[in-house]
């Protein structure tokens, strides 16, 4: 079955399925997922019922940032194939057409963004034949990741009268999901549901979401006696959800259904520091709520594939879960998104309305760092997962991307298209376009030389040995062009925000004594600032990678330890379940701003965690050599664990009065060792336990 809208199945009263907003999102242009359903437990003697219910879903709803309807088309259409193999051995096809009928159902709307309504007392209207639609010209194949389903519940942790008189339930956490509900109401009742991810300072619900059919709500008109209500065709990003038109005593039940593609857990991690482990914890939940069918930016707002946000983010993610199928899924649909001159869209899949606008405002559909993901995230699933399958399968994009670069490029540097630069950088918070003005031509720069360092590791992987040649003598042309444009003697950037410092150091542009002298700068803009860091989505992955290369350990573990504005526990402290988009989501002042609370962008310093605080670094591709190395550092004790390609590595440590007793466990067929300080101690498999 598959659909131009979304779909789900019933057969004789049952539904054959759990799963949710089948067919899922892919360029509908050129792909449509197909999914098999084995029919036979549901069939009955006699006469079988097949029921479609069909709603907009990303095919006609209000989708994207835009919120435009009808992007790809203004029909709803089904396509079912029966496929009937009876006990003599003989077999019948029956593929929907005119013979089937359709009528209007209890949904009167249904849309990703704007919500879901039921009218529990509309009569049934007749029912009339289908129209047989004209064939599709995407290529339907069948849906290769694990289908979108409601993967867990939640309570409410309270349901609430807020100080204005309003009722509404709190979930306790963010999440991307829906509300279930039974009600006792007289028939003819309307209750609402409104959804956001915040209060107001006052503790009142508060609209965090604004914008264009935007509007998160679900309705149901009631019926005669108890209403069953679960919103079928939409997910919303909320923790918190108003409830109006009832009263607490008619509300018989509520819980939160839990939306996402399910994902296979691989990491876990928990320190002495109760703020610490939230945030790994914060960082967990915002990638459960952004993994629906493709990687999201947030679960309200756009839910759109945005390629820079999981670009950042890869390294943590897949530290704590599987992503490689799902990853590998959607980087097909970029492949067949990638245009004739090699240009990757900023979102995958992109929407025409999206993209129009894009063109419209941008002049362009790609940007550095985030088109980049091309290349960055299947290296980075190869150094995690160590299957050269994902390279092979990219590399023609990835080649063709470096060639729309070089084009883009004028003596080496990455000139021409748009680029947003450090994205929200908390400086000019209140001045977006003016932090990507500031940062984007070298950031831009910056990432070119990432990018191609990147490449030139997938190169060796596959035994190229002449392309990797060939871009080793670009990356050194790179570096050079960046270092004459950008970096002074002194070791200072014209303009520098924190993350241009952050960004020239990480690209290799300067080493030895100018690299010092940058570095040097970089903690001084640092201590300028209040001892706190001052940088964007692009950024903010390295900034602590490059200030323990270049000999700022200590300001390092500042950063991370800050609980002041803007930092990552400064979230945990006012609250945060989940990843805010902006640093300063809820403001020093206590302003609660409509901005977007389930990002996992700036989560990306989870996989710092994993491997300072946590100790476990993979040194080669898949893990297969390791080191156990943890700093010891502004905590008393941490564990944690990866379920690597070669089993269970994991390291536990504890601050004692004999010093500290460490114990790791190394999996069959690694190299490992435990570093403490200059020393290596090599490890075979199994369990260690040492003092140090
Ligand atoms: C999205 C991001 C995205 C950005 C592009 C935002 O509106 O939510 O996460 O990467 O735009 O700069």
């Amino acid at each position: 079955a598959s659909a131009h809208g979304v779909y789900a199945l019933w057969l004789n009263g049952k539904r054959v399925d759990s799963r949710r907003l089948a067919p899922e999102t892919t360029p509908y242009e050129s792909l449509l997922y197909y999914q098999i359903y084995d029919l036979k437990p549901f069939l009955q003697e006699g006469e079988n019922t097949l029921r479609v219910l069909l709603a907009d879903g990303w095919w006609i709803g209000r989708i994207g940032l835009t919120g435009h309807s009808c992007q790809y088309g203004d029909r709803l259409g089904f396509l079912g194939q029966l496929e009937l193999s009876y006990s003599d051995g003989t077999a019948d096809t029956i593929v929907t057409d005119s013979s089937f009928e359709s009528r209007p159902s209890h949904i009167c709307y249904a849309d990703l963004f704007m919500g879901e309504k039921w009218d529990m007392t509309a009569a049934s209207a007749p029912w009339t034949p289908c129209t047989v639609a004209g064939a599709a010209d995407a290529t339907l194949t069948v849906q290769p990741i694990a289908p979108i389903g409601a993967w867990t519940t939640l309570d409410p942790v309270a349901v609430m009268t807020t100080p204005n008189g309003e009722l509404v339930a709190d979930f306790g956490q963010c999440l991307a999901g829906v509300v279930e509900l039974r009600l006792s109401c007289p028939a003819g009742t309307a209750v609402t549901l409104d959804h956001s991810e915040t209060l107001d300072t006052e503790g009142n619900f508060f609209r965090n979401i604004l914008g264009r059919n935007k509007d998160q709500q679900d309705t149901v008109i009631c019926g005669e006696g108890e209403t069953a209500f679960c919103p079928e065709f939409t997910y919303h990003g909320f923790r918190y959800v108003r409830i109006s038109g009832a009263s607490r005593e008619q509300v018989l039940s509520i819980r939160a259904l839990v939306i996402g593609t399910p994902l296979e857990e691989l990491g876990s991690f928990s320190c002495s520091d109760g703020l610490l482990t939230q945030l790994q914890g914060n960082i967990r939940r915002s990638t459960r709520s952004n993994m629906v069918s493709v990687p999201t930016d947030c679960p309200q707002r756009e839910k759109m594939g945005w390629t820079g946000d999981i670009q950042v983010f890869v390294p943590t993610g897949s530290f704590n879960y599987d992503l490689s199928g799902f990853l590998g899924a959607w980087l097909g649909q970029m492949r067949l998104s990638q245009t004739e001159d090699g240009g990757i869209p900023i979102i995958i899949p992109t929407y025409p309305a999206q993209t129009a606008m894009q063109l419209k405002t941008n002049g362009g559909n790609t940007s550095s760092a985030w088109s980049d993901a091309c290349v960055l995230v299947p290296w980075q699933l190869y150094k995690m997962y160590g299957d050269k399958q994902v390279l092979r399968d990219n590399l023609p994009m990835m080649e063709k991307w470096m060639d729309y670069i070089a084009a883009a490029s004028h003596d080496y540097l990455w000139t021409e298209g748009y680029h947003f630069g450090d994205w929200l950088i908390p400086s000019f918070q209140d001045d977006i376009e003016g932090g990507t003005k500031a940062t984007a031509p070298v950031i831009a720069a910056c990432q070119y030389a990432v990018t191609t360092a990147a490449l030139i590791e997938v190169l060796e992987a596959l035994g190229e040995k002449d392309k990797v040649e060939q871009y080793r003598n670009l990356l050194y042309t790179i570096r050079k062009a960046i270092c004459r444009k950008f970096v002074r003697e002194d070791g200072t950037i014209e303009g520098g925000t924190q993350g241009l410092y952050v960004m020239v150091l990480h690209s290799g542009a300067v080493e030895g004594e100018l690299a010092k002298k940058v570095a040097a700068r970089l903690a001084e803009k640092i201590a300028q600032n209040d001892g706190a860091l001052d940088t964007g989505f692009v950024s903010t992955p390295h900034l602590l990678n490059v200030l323990m290369d270049n000999g700022y350990e200590d300001l390092a573990w500042q950063l991370l330890m800050r609980t002041e504005s803007p930092s990552w526990l400064y979230q945990v402290v006012c609250g945060a379940t989940t990843i805010w988009e902006n640093w300063n989501a809820i403001r020093p002042d206590g302003t609660v701003t409509a901005s977007s609370y389930n990002h996992y962008s700036l989560g990306s310093v989870g996989s710092w965690m994993y491997r300072h605080i946590g100790g476990l670094h993979p040194v080669e591709a898949g893990w297969r050599t390791m080191e156990f190395a943890p700093a010891f550092r502004c905590v008393d004790s941490a564990q944690c664990s990866h379920l690597t390609p070669y089993g269970l590595a994991a390291c536990s440590w504890k601050k004692g009065e004999n010093g500290i007793e460490i114990e790791v466990q190394v999996p069959h067929g690694v190299t490992a060792w435990l570093r403490v300080g200059e020393e290596k101690r090599p490890l075979t498999a199994g369990k260690h336990t040492f003092t140090i």
